[in-house]
């Protein structure tokens, strides 16, 4: 199910050079999991722009995006006070009703904010919780306090070593020999592929495709599982390792 609605600019600061993170207030009532994106419309633009919700609450939800063109360099300078016409409760999202004693949440890059409220989640439940981040410099790192202070144990790895373990996430948990009965990751492509194969547990991977219409009408994102084709905006983003077609 998802809601059209207007949306109102709380702040939208710089996190790094080129991510931000926006606070938005208006009906959150349609976001029923983390992993689930919004559809951002941007005047003069056609297509509208898929972000993944970080975290929300009643009253607001919370974007993290990076400048990649066009469209997130017009974000980068709204204003609070500004409106923003938002799709959302979008895709599946993660599930949380697994089997998971002691997860594992990997991110790599604009892959990291969707696992916050996952996070915060499995926390509230009780369930010890180890979240591995990676970027390709320290000065691209964020959110790793944000997910200390929830209380998870966080790991960076850094392509270029200047913070944490040098090179991609999967060293980070061979480093650091990090044991999981279950995971949940974002990010591109060969991470989650090389992560599939790293990890020998079962998981959960959020997809980042390019997208059209992001509510199941134009096929544009469809992707091919064991269990037939599935659109990435409306059976998706999150797949089941089990079920991916790499
Ligand atoms: C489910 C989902 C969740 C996402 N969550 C986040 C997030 O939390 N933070 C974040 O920074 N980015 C996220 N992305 C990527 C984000 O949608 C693109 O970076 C953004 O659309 C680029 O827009 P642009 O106008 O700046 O770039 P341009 O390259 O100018 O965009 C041109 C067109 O291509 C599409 N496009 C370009 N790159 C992507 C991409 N990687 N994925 C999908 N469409 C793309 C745009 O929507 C637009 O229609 C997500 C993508 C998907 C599909
Ligand atoms: S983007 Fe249109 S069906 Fe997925």
């Amino acid at each position: 199910m998802y809601k059209q609605d207007i949306y109102e600019i709380r702040s939208n600061e710089p996190l790094t050079a080129s991510v931000f993170r926006m606070v938005l207030a208006g009906d959150t009532q349609w976001i029923a999991a983390p992993g689930q994106f919004v559809n951002v419309a941007l005047a003069g633009r056609y297509l509208r722009r898929p972000i993944s919700v970080c975290d929300w609450d009643g009253r607001t939800l919370t974007l993290i995006y990076k400048v990649v063109g066009d469209g997130t360099e017009q974000m980068s300078r709204m204003r609070p006070g500004e409106r923003l016409d938002l799709l959302t409760g979008l895709g599946n999202g993660f599930r949380t009703d697994v089997p998971a004693e002691r997860p594992l949440l990997v991110g790599g890059g604009v892959g990291v904010p969707p696992l916050y409220n996952l996070a915060k989640r499995l926390i509230a439940a009780g369930r010890p919780t180890t979240v591995v981040l990676g970027f390709n410099t320290a000065a691209e790192v964020f959110y790793a306090e944000e997910f200390r202070a929830l209380g998870a144990g966080v790991f960076v790895a850094t392509a270029d070593g200047t913070m944490g373990t040098v090179g991609f996430v999967t060293a980070a948990i061979e480093a650091n020999d990090l044991r999981c009965d279950y995971f949940y990751a974002c990010g591109p492509l060969p991470m989650l592929r090389a992560l599939c194969d790293a990890v020998a547990a079962d998981g959960q991977l959020s997809f980042e495709e390019r997208m059209g219409c992001g509510f199941g009408g134009c096929m544009g994102c469809t992707c091919k599982t064991k269990y037939g084709n599935k659109r990435i905006c409306k059976e998706g983003p999150v797949l089941t390792k089990e079920e991916i077609v790499w």
